[in-house]
Formats: C-alpha cells, sequence, structure tokens
C-alpha cells in the first residue's frame, strides 16, 4: 500500500490538479492539508475542465475527498465549488466531501484587510490573490482565528463574532480608512453556512488514520510551491502557509510513518504569479511566447504568470526540501518548436558561483543564471503516450533534468488532459 504526497516544487501552477487527478484513479482517498482557495487546480476529462479552488482533485475520480485541518475554508467559496461540481453530476455529498472540524474559517474581514494591505503597499505589494489567506492563517496563530468546530456552535458562535469584530472594525477604520463590516450581518450568512456544510464536518484525522489502517490508499494534495512556503520560499513573497511535504502530516492530522513517497511536480520552464525574485524570468519575444502558447493565466485570479526558463537551482532546493521520492514533468508539449532550450544549473552571484538557493533575497536578486543549452524539437508532441515515441531531443530534455536534480521523472505530461500522460512508473500501482 501506498500513501503519495503531491506537491509543487516552483512558485505553484506546476499542473498538481491535472496530476492528483490522474493518480486518483488507484488512490481511495484525497486530502488537500493546507492553502485555501488562493489556490487553483485544473483537471481536464475528456475536453471538460474543471478548476477547483478548495475541493480536492480527486473528486473527479469519485474518490472520498477531505479538506485538512491545515487549510483556511471560505465557506462561501466552498458551497459554490460543491454547486458547481453537482450540477456537472459529480457527487460532494457527506460521504465522499468532509471537512475537518479544526479547519479555519476566512471571514469578510480577513479579506478586507488582504486588500487593504496591498493598496497600502503600492509598488512593494506581494502581490496576493486577496482572498484574505494570510490573515486568516494570522489569526489562527494569534488563537483567535474561527474554526468549523466554533462555527457549528449556534450557542457560542455569535459571541465570537462580536468580539473578535469590534477589533478587526476598529483596524479597518481607523488605520486604513476602509469601510467597517456589519457583525450582525455576518453572523446571520455564516448561520447559513453552518447548516449547508455541518453534515460534511468531523474529524478527518480519524476518517484517514481509519482508511490507511483498512488497507486504502491515500494521496495528499499540495497547493502553491515550495518556493511560497512561509519558513523556506522567498520570503516575504510567500503565501501564509507550509506548502512543502512534511507539511501533509500537520495539515491532516497523521503521522510521518504514514507516507511512502513523494512526488514534486515541475513545470517544463518556471512561472510566477505575483510579485518576488525569479533568476530565470524571461522578458525577451521567448518569454512571451511561453506564456501564450502555455495559455500562462493564473486559474484563481486570470493574472498573467510571469514564465522563464528551467531553473534546477530551484529544483534541487525542492528536492532536499520535501524528500522528493518522484518527478512529474508538465507542459513539456509548450516547448515544442523552440529551436534552443535553456536549462539553469547554478547561479553566479558577484563573481563567485552559488551551489545553494539563497535565503537573503538581496543576494538572490543579484544571482545571474547559468544556463546550458540543448536543442529542441520541432513535432508536436501532445498525442505521444509512450516515453520511446518521444523525439530523442525531448528525451534527451528529460534525462538533462534527471541527472541535474538527482530524482527520477516517474510522469511527464504532454497536454492538460487526463490521457495526455506519459507514465513511467506509478506510485500509487
Ligand atoms: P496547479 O495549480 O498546480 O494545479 O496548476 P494550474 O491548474 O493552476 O495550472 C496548470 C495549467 O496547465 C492548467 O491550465 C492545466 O490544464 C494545464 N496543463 C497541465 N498539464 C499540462 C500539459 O502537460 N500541457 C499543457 N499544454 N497544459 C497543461
Ligand atoms: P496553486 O495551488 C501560484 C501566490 C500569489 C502571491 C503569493 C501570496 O494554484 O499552485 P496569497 O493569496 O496566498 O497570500 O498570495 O502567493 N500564490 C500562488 N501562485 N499558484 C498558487 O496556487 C498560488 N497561491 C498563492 O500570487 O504571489
Ligand atoms: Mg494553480
Amino acid at each position: 500500500m501506498a500513501n503519495i504526497v503531491v506537491i509543487g516544487t516552483q512558485w505553484g501552477d506546476e499542473g498538481k490538479g491535472k496530476i492528483v487527478d490522474l493518480l486518483a484513479e488507484k488512490a481511495d482517498i484525497v486530502v488537500r492539508f493546507q492553502g485555501g482557495n488562493n489556490a487553483g487546480h485544473t483537471m481536464v476529462v475528456e475536453g471538460e475542465q474543471f478548476i477547483s479552488h478548495l475541493v480536492p482533485s480527486g473528486i473527479l475520480q469519485g474518490k472520498v475527498c477531505v479538506i485538512g485541518n491545515g487549510l483556511v475554508v471560505d465557506p462561501a467559496v466552498l458551497i459554490e465549488e460543491m454547486d458547481y461540481l453537482s450540477s456537472r453530476g459529480i457527487d460532494v455529498g457527506p460521504g465522499k466531501l468532509q471537512i475537518s472540524d479544526r479547519a479555519h474559517l476566512i471571514m469578510p474581514h480577513h479579506r478586507a484587510i488582504d486588500h487593504a494591505r496591498e493598496a497600502m503597499k503600492g509598488d512593494k505589494k506581494i502581490g496576493t490573490t486577496g482572498r484574505g489567506i494570510g490573515p486568516a492563517y494570522e489569526d489562527k496563530a494569534t488563537r483567535r482565528g474561527i474554526r468549523f468546530a466554533d462555527l457549528l456552535d449556534a450557542e457560542s458562535f455569535p459571541e465570537k463574532i462580536r468580539a473578535i469584530m469590534e477589533e478587526k472594525n476598529f483596524y479597518l477604520s481607523n488605520y486604513f480608512s476602509a469601510d467597517t463590516l456589519d457583525p450582525e450581518e455576518v453572523i446571520e450568512k455564516y448561520r447559513g453556512y453552518a447548516q449547508r456544510l455541518a453534515p460534511h464536518v468531523t474529524n478527518v484525522s480519524i476518517t484517514i488514520f481509519n482508511a490507511i489502517r483498512n488497507g486504502r490508499q491515500a494521496l495528499f494534495e499540495g497547493a502553491q510551491g515550495t518556493h511560497l512556503d512561509i519558513d523556506h520560499g522567498t520570503y516575504p513573497y510567500v503565501t501564509s502557509s507550509n506548502t512543502v511535504a512534511g507539511n501533509a502530516c500537520a495539515g491532516a492530522g497523521i503521522g510521518p510513518k504514514e507516507i511512502t513517497g513523494v512526488i514534486g511536480v515541475v513545470k517544463a520552464y518556471t512561472t510566477r504569479v505575483g510579485a518576488g525574485p525569479f533568476p530565470c524570468e524571461l522578458l525577451d519575444e521567448i518569454g512571451d511566447r511561453i506564456q501564450e502558447k502555455g495559455a500562462e493565466f493564473g486559474a484563481t485570479t486570470g493574472r498573467r504568470r510571469r514564465c522563464g526558463w528551467l531553473d534546477t537551482v530551484l529544483l534541487r532546493n525542492a528536492a532536499r526540501l520535501n524528500g522528493l521520492t518522484g518527478l512529474a514533468v508538465t507542459k513539456l508539449d509548450v516547448l515544442g518548436g523552440l529551436a534552443e532550450i535553456k536549462i539553469c544549473t547554478g547561479y553566479e552571484c558577484n563573481g563567485q558561483s552559488l551551489a545553494d538557493f539563497p535565503t537573503d533575497l538581496k543576494v538572490l536578486e543579484a544571482c545571474k543564471p547559468v544556463f546550458e543549452t540543448l536543442p529542441g524539437w520541432p513535432e508536436d508532441i501532445s498525442g505521444v503516450t509512450e516515453m520511446d515515441k518521444l523525439p530523442i531531443n525531448t528525451i534527451n530534455y528529460i534525462k538533462r533534468i534527471e541527472a541535474l536534480v538527482e530524482t527520477p521523472i516517474d510522469l511527464v505530461s504532454v497536454g492538460p488532459g487526463r490521457n495526455q500522460t506519459i507514465v513511467r512508473r506509478n506510485p500509487l500501482a
């Protein structure tokens, strides 16, 4: 039996949704363990596209899906997503979708503070998704958050909201000169959410533990990417949770001995949405071409994604931080038609070569990528489903990534569709 964590190795949007949907075929339970609706995970099945922000990507395969304690959940967004999936004929009843009673709620004041802070920062802004993620995690850390268990306690919920909103309204109005919110309206709205979601709320740690104990296979679906991790990413240009594989345990409520493998999803080039350093960014027509061919627009905010060459300094960092046992390379088809493809093999900083990803952003900003150039391939590979049918230059690109990252590539994705994938080794088989 295998229990696998799937995480992003770069700055998000690597194609985790597609890979989780594909691997979910052989899983019994699929668990999100951090983040919130800042995530946008795309699945394409038989030409139909689904984008999920909170519901795990195993839902299309009809698997039991779990929203772990490590998430911050906007209940309005979750209900909208459930209604949407339901309207497309997908079962999202309590038998298929469980929510941790310990997961925290995103409240209207979290979104208001997120927006007000970004507006105040001007050109120094992080470029958050504006979903209230940071302010919600902040309240969790300062022990003032509202959990699903609190939402369902009809007696004490109103008092908790009135108390916290007094302070939030003072902050919004006096510090940001922003509009305040009416606590009674919020209480009423959230009462409705409580009614709707109550049948799904449970202690999911027990669900996952029992599934594993009964020989079921679990898949843990990461959101964002390793370099958006609050500890290990390009701080402060990061999200507010731990995105690395280790957090699958804390964010789902299981012990580390249950995890048998970690798949790092890596786009065949690099992208980033929002602000922050990006050593391999291409600000030329090749960058524009990759952006257009790869349709690199954010699945959550619709923002244009910044594009650049593949960065293996970043990937080696991700391999270590997550204990990767395998890689899934996505969007290889997008590089087709380029005469030459570059891979960043190291950084040079003030005349010195740097072996590891630096902590200090000033150092990172001064880093110049060292590139190796490989020949491209003119062929359209989006219909290839076997490794040995790929052009030799594509195979050489894959092998070079494996060698530089010292991690085997288990899956190769050549298009957005579930079937547009070469499975060299299925970690759940
Ligand atoms: P996630 O956040 O990691 O799940 O990734 P997103 O869904 O935000 O972004 C990945 C985008 O690339 C989506 O639009 C996917 O449909 C698409 N995609 C995934 N794999 C491939 C691939 O191999 N080729 C192409 N052309 N598109 C892909
Ligand atoms: P998926 O799961 C790409 C980025 C935002 C911003 C920073 C902080 O689809 O890969 P936040 O709203 O989290 O406080 O924003 O993190 N960001 C993502 N970028 N993919 C994501 O998720 C992201 N989630 C957050 O753009 O730079
Ligand atoms: Mg995404």
